[in-house]
């Protein structure tokens, strides 16, 4: 029998721990894995378990550091105090047992203190490198306070606006929350997360959170395993590409089965073919969450069924600390279950240059810089879409001398932040109001009459003070809207009309006779048809953040023109929710002139001929689609040209065309690329989004534009649940939105 002596074995025995981790991993960083394993090998089991612990800072200090000595926290959530940060830190490396950090955690979702717009509205800008330079300001403010692990970005795609987060999103599609995820990631993580003002980024809810039943928060949804390959899965798979450090698991079951229960995303998508590395976290109590769900009886289970399934580690509900020690003993949860955990929480502390230096250094001067401010001030005036100009009302003329500044939105310092900003202060933001006195009171005189308190205020006793301001000026400006508290975690509506009096007032304003300019502030799209008839002009900003004021106040006044797009369908009414510009082709889609209820004769006999999929009283088509928004100039494309008429599936195409500034001003238009696959062995969707450029333009100019297209692209997961791109006839469009645009007509050949 061939013996080993001890250091053979113990090679053979890194080499089996070698085997098992990812092939990522392996590749990435040598040195880390071999500090990774070398701290695992002196760790006792209680320790293990006490990385896997994430616990919400409750204010007792005390309590916290005696549980940080002990090693029983891996993790701390919403503490913001560098200077308590600091003494934990000094705690965990000067005396617990094996000197290991505490990861300081926070939801820094659309800026730390310098907020920006919300995510939805980061996504109107179409401008990935926008978004990245916010998401790098926040990480360089959160850190300053110890930060170094956010949960964001959120890229949970929604194609339902009752939904209260689809503010926190970028969308309803799954390219555009792709690419602003990884922008926001690469904003977030930095070059390198060693580097001090890097914070971890966490890419949630993992996964379908955004389609939950009738847009109710923590619902439950029902997305086959298609659909979740071809459209929910793509931000997620994107973000483990982009080395996104966490992953969060989300609320909600799928077909029966929560997410923090499901091996099948955790373990065979997101290790075995995504190959990801990184660590995975529940949501806030989302195993304990499992009873409640009936998938778990008690929390032991939970704990059981949690960490057998890939999470790594437990948010705030304390189960994995209190039972997997017996877990274990009862061979209900394996060590190398808890090893692999283990190991994916110490890589994360290693690659934050943790060990080196968790020390936050005191003061720093960062938040609020002027660059800063100037930022999240360009952010929002990229993500303002301009809805309607009748007769170019706007930009405001120099002959405006008079504006009544109107509605519960223009001077709402907290509410204009938007949802998910703990940290944001209502005493820094810049409100319209306050902007458009300083930055254009000389040369203007601003009446204020709000008309109403704030958004769901139906007093309308103040209407007469408004409609008597709006009298004595050029033009009327109202700010409507929603309050912050009406989007976001858990605040969905099953009514997205404007809330309280607002409509009324709108109404009441434009009966005026005035030109009347609608600046909506929101945390979704709201149906708000009737108010853009009324309104010679609509301006729609997702939640704009801090510099929302001065963003707003040049926009009218034409200093900065407008370019967003809206990133999600604006329906008419709720009733057509889920609409969205990828649906798949019916049988029967709407062809010729709409038949609206209010057209259908008395008496009319049933038939069955010319019948089409629309609703009787909404027609063909939402509000505004996907991809719209107008300029204060005008984009004409022409001359659509591509590389070949026929390719195989390993050519890329390249897409010219042709753009010119046709209007007065400088401006930018989004260029979009659609693509429409005609036959396939599943029904596809009518377009799907394959490319977006942001292209300036002065007056008068043109310019030749490309995009390029590698036929891969084109793949999706087919009847045989396989990725493939099927040969066959295609049409693409580059357009000005998802409605319009040249097209032209390709083939794909074997
Ligand atoms: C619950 C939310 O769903 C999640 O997005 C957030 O990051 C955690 N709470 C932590 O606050």
């Amino acid at each position: 029998m061939i013996k080993f002596g001890k250091p053979l074995s113990m090679c053979l025995c890194l080499l089996a721990v070698w085997a098992c981790v990812p092939k990522a991993a392996k590749e990435g960083d040598k040195e880390t894995e071999n500090r990774v394993e070398a701290l695992l090998a002196k760790m006792t089991l209680q320790e293990k378990i006490g990385q896997m612990n994430q616990m919400n800072y409750s204010g007792n200090v005390e309590e916290i550091a005696g549980l940080i000595k002990e090693g029983k926290i891996g993790s701390l959530l919403n503490l913001t105090d560098p200077e308590l940060v600091n003494k934990l830190h000094e705690i965990a490396l000067k005396e617990s047992r094996l000197k290991i950090p505490v990861l300081i955690s926070r939801d820094v979702i659309h800026g730390y203190k310098t907020i920006f717009p919300i995510p939805l509205g980061q996504a109107a800008t179409f401008n990935p490198e926008i978004v990245e330079q916010g998401a790098r300001i926040a990480a360089v403010e959160a850190s300053s306070d110890g930060i170094r692990w956010t949960f964001a970005p959120m890229v949970d795609l929604s194609r339902d606006p009752r939904w209260g987060r689809i503010a926190e999103s970028f969308g309803e599609d799954p390219l555009m929350n792709a690419v602003m995820g990884e922008a926001m990631i690469r904003g977030f993580q930095g070059e390198k997360l060693s580097d001090p003002s890097a914070i971890a980024a966490c890419a949630k809810h993992f996964v379908g959170y955004g389609a939950a039943e009738a847009g109710k928060d923590y619902n439950s949804t029902f997305i086959p395993e298609r659909l979740l390959r071809n459209v929910y899965f793509p931000p997620f798979e994107a973000a483990a590409k982009a080395k996104c450090a966490t992953f969060m698991v989300s609320f909600n079951d799928n077909d029966g089965v929560p997410s923090t229960g499901n091996s099948f995303i955790l373990k065979d998508i997101l290790r075995d073919e995504w190959k990801y590395d990184g660590m995975v976290v529940t949501d806030w109590a989302s195993a304990t969450e499992m009873i409640a769900h009936g998938f778990c009886k008690d929390r032991k289970q939970a704990a059981a069924i949690a960490v057998n399934a890939g999470v790594n580690m437990e948010m705030v509900s304390g189960a994995f600390i209190e039972s997997l020690e017996a877990l274990v003993d009862e061979k209900k949860v394996s060590i190398t279950t808890i090893d692999d955990a283990v190991r994916n929480i110490l890589r994360l502390k290693f690659r934050l240059g943790l060990f080196e230096n968790p020390y936050v250094a005191t003061p720093q001067a960062v938040k609020y810089t002027e660059v800063h401010l100037e930022k999240a001030k360009e952010t929002a005036e990229q993500s303002a879409i301009l809805l309607k100009n009748a007769d170019n009302v706007l930009p405001l003329s120099e002959k405006v001398r008079t504006i009544a500044v109107v509605g519960p939105m223009a001077d709402a310092p907290h509410d204009q932040l938007g949802t998910w900003c703990f940290d944001g202060e209502k005493n820094q933001t810049q409100t319209p109001l306050n902007a458009l006195r300083k930055l254009y009171g000389d040369k203007i005189r601003v009446i204020y009459e709000p008309g109403l308190m704030y958004s769901r205020d139906n007093n309308k006793a103040a209407f007469h003070k408004a409609i008597a301001a709006a009298r004595q000026a050029d033009v009327v400006v109202a700010f409507v809207g929603e309050e912050s508290i009406l989007s976001g975690e858990a605040h969905s509506l099953a009514d997205l009309s404007l809330r309280g009096a607002q409509s009324d007032l709108i109404t009441a304003l434009a009966q005026t006779g005035k030109p009347l300019v609608t600046v909506v502030m929101a945390g979704r799209p709201l149906t708000i048809g009737k108010e853009v008839d009324e309104s010679a002009a609509v301006l729609y900003m997702f939640h704009p953040g801090t510099m929302g004021g001065p963003a707003i106040a040049d926009l009218l006044f034409g200093k900065a023109v407008p370019s967003g797009k809206t990133p999600v369908t604006f329906p008419k009414m709720v009733g057509q929710v889920p609409v969205y510009y990828a649906h798949n082709r019916t049988g029967r889609a709407p062809t010729g002139e709409e038949t609206l209820i209010d057209n259908i004769p008395l008496e009319a006999g049933q038939t069955s001929l010319g019948c089409t999929s629309f609703h009787m009283d909404a027609g063909f088509g939402p509000l505004f689609p996907f991809g719209y928004g107008l300029s204060y100039t005008a984009f004409a494309y022409s001359n659509l040209k591509l590389s070949a008429a026929k390719l195989n599936t390993r050519d890329t195409l390249t897409v010219r065309f042709e753009l010119a500034n046709t209007g007065k001003y400088t401006g930018v238009e989004i260029v979009q690329l659609y693509v429409r696959d005609h036959v396939g062995s599943v029904t596809r969707p009518v377009k799907e989004l394959k490319g977006f450029q942001r292209v300036s333009l002065e007056p008068g100019e043109h310019k030749t534009l490309i995009f390029t297209l590698p036929i891969e692209n084109l793949a999706f997961w087919n009847r045989d649940m396989k990725k493939v791109v099927e040969p066959g006839d295609f049409t693409l469009w580059v357009g000005t939105n998802s409605e319009e645009g040249l097209s032209a007509d390709f083939e794909v050949i074997e």
